[in-house]
């Protein structure tokens, strides 16, 4: 290759510096005009950043309406045609926040805005101990609850633990017949949406017989409030707090969260998964 003269190479040199100043000496000039360009309609700037981000929040809030109302309409299915609600349904639609939804996790929510997913979720082992139906976990502390319960002199029984989705469509049908669906929604979860359906949650009462509302008077249950969290075990739903769990007080029932989840739940002071999780809960 033959080389370059060193004459051409210095003009060469000397054009690309005189190039490069002019782009650098354009680009102060574009900067200082888009710069007065800004201050000059700083106002109007400011009114478009501002119509912006109302327009995005009302996205936002559209699609949080959306969603909820999907949710509606997917809880209403549910009740419509029970039977058969699992095969039509996308569970995915009635459980809003995308978060805490595995039923296979200690950790999972499940209230009248979080569906199971699949609606028909069956655990893949459950254990019987002491009369309750549980995930093998869940079953090991309950265990554990229940020999302390009976060492402290407080023995406690069983009513009620898994139940699959086929019992929970004759459960809730059987209380919509005893209250209508206004009266059951309060007390009774629809197919699909009971804690019940995940081998994480146990209803508890005293061995003489008192159940359900009664239970919440027994030393068991005085015993319960302080020492359920020690195995993982939370009251689920409190008296005052219907609006933010979607049912009415329940002193028997109690879920299984870890121990961990449970102590800090009852160090902080907060009854319910929906505030600990920040989630949303109350009605379908
Ligand atoms: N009684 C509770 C809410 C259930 O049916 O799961
Ligand atoms: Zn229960």
């Amino acid at each position: 290759m033959r080389r370059l003269q060193p004459q051409l190479l210095i003009v060469l040199t000397s054009i690309t510096v005189v190039i490069i100043a002019f782009i650098a000496a354009l680009e102060t000039i574009a900067n200082e005009h888009l710069s007065a360009f800004r201050q000059h309609h700083a106002l109007e700037i400011q009114q478009i950043d501002d119509a912006i981000a109302m327009s995005n929040n009302r996205t936002a809030a559209m699609r949080v309406a959306l969603a909820d109302q999907a949710a509606k309409d997917t809880a209403y299915e549910v009740i419509t045609n029970p039977t058969a609600a699992y095969t039509t349904i996308d569970s995915s639609t009635c459980n809003i926040s995308k978060m805490h939804d595995d039923p296979a996790s200690t950790l999972v929510l499940v209230n009248k805005k979080h569906c199971l997913q699949p609606l028909t979720y069956a655990p893949d082992e459950l254990v019987t101990v002491y009369g309750a139906l549980l995930t093998s976990d869940a079953a090991k502390a309950f265990a554990q609850l229940y020999e302390a319960a009976r060492a402290a002199g407080q023995p406690i029984t069983v009513t009620s633990s898994y139940r699959s989705f086929q019992d929970q469509v004759v459960t809730y049908q059987y209380w919509v017949g005893v209250s209508g669906y206004d009266g059951a929604d309060t007390y009774s979860a629809r197919p699909g949406y009971s804690e019940h359906q995940t081998g994480l949650a146990v209803d508890l009462a005293s061995p003489d017989g008192c159940v359900l509302s009664c239970f919440g008077a027994t030393s068991q249950y005085t015993w319960l409030q302080a020492n359920a969290a020690t195995y993982g075990f939370i009251q689920r739903y409190h008296s005052g707090d219907e609006a933010t769990t979607g049912y009415s007080a329940e002193e028997w029932h109690y879920r299984y969260v870890g121990r961990e989840v449970a102590l800090d739940m009852k160090d902080k002071g907060i009854d319910t998964l929906e505030e600990y999780w920040n989630l949303p809960g109350g009605y379908y």
